[in-house]
């Protein structure tokens, strides 16, 4: 099969497809036929491996000393099941599935091999292949940041980053969940968001959020510090009394297959959409990692796989 292999860490062009063995499921896998994934902050953060040094060992240590363990890298599933463990009961050859494999990868490959009871949900007909791969990571970070931040219904919520992968899913479960919404982008960025949903746009170029009157009970902060979002210490200030901060880079997010039922339960319902910036051919997977490295995209980028 053909399959994007990662001979080690560097630029986008560290990248190069070539051949693979076809996997075989385990007893408790399913193999899925991909039709899509998506470029990621963190498959191009495993494939660059820039971090200041202590962190940096152990990065290695843990993904890998050379390059990668995991050589094919793609977090993002979406295709069809085409082989099943002789242990799994919950799919069968031919359901449509869309999921995240984060430990796992492997999914910028025509084929690849998931536990049956990971990240995954059967995905609705509706929704195509392109859309569904632009709905698991940053709606499963979004989800799992937001309840971490305690959000209810009538609460002032200010999504900072709100057009990124994560910044766009918030935004408008933020909105589903009857939180009266800000979101924070740069002015190209606007009705991006204000169609999101978000009652109020702030541009960070122009309007300091931590500075102004107006005080929020939940400041998530959707772009992690790489991308110098203000300080903790900044944004809350513009906390109302008992009002929570969040982080993205908050530690271990609960990425499980029922916050993925549920995120398919969403996009059934029309309260989440997919938003894709770009698409891709699997053979582009360098210009689509440059593209995602300008930090820069508006939502998601998606590869198209077969
Ligand atoms: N906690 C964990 O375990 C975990 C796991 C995975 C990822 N993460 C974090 O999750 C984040 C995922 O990000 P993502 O994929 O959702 O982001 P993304 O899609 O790559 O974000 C791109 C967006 O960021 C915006 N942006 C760039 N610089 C900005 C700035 N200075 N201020 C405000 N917005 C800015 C851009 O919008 P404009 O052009 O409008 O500025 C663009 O639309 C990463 O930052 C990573 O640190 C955490």
């Amino acid at each position: 099969m053909r399959a994007v292999l990662c001979t080690g860490y560097g630029p986008p062009e560290t990248l190069q497809l070539g051949e693979r063995p076809l996997p075989e499921p385990t007893r408790a896998q399913i193999r899925i036929r991909m039709r899509a994934s998506a470029v990621t902050y963190s498959d191009c953060f495993v494939r660059g491996l820039v971090i200041t040094r202590p962190l940096h060992l152990l990065a290695r240590l843990v993904i890998g000393v050379r390059r990668p363990r995991r050589q094919v890298l793609g977090i993002v599933v979406a295709g069809e099941v085409d082989k099943v463990g002789g242990g799994v009961t919950a799919y069968k050859i031919g359901d449509h599935v869309f999921g995240l494999d984060g430990w796992g990868a492997g999914a910028w490959a025509e084929y690849k091999c998931m536990k049956a009871d990971g990240v995954l949900a059967v995905k609705p007909e509706s929704l195509s292949w392109t859309d569904a791969a632009a709905i698991p990571y940053g709606g499963l970070l979004a989800l799992h940041f937001l309840r971490t931040g305690g959000i209810a219904a009538g609460q002032r919520v200010l999504i900072y980053g709100a057009s990124g992968a994560t910044g766009s899913s918030a935004v408008q479960l933020a909105k589903h969940l009857g939180a009266q919404v800000t979101g924070v982008c740069s002015a190209g960025n606007a009705e991006l968001v204000r169609a999101l949903g978000a009652d109020r746009v702030l541009d960070y170029a122009r309007q300091d959020f931590t500075t102004m009157d107006q005080r929020y009970d939940l400041v998530f902060a959707a772009v992690g510090r790489r991308y110098n979002p203000p300080s903790k210490l900044a944004c809350e200030r513009a906390l109302a009394p008992k009002g929570a901060y969040v982080t993205v880079d908050g530690w271990n997010p609960k990425l499980t297959r029922a916050r993925m039922e549920e995120l398919r339960d969403l996009v059934v319902a029309g309260a989440l959409r997919a938003v894709v910036d770009r698409q891709y051919p699997l053979t582009e997977i360098v210009e689509a990692n440059r593209y995602v490295d300008t930090k820069r995209k508006r939502g998601n980028v998606v590869i198209a796989i077969s």
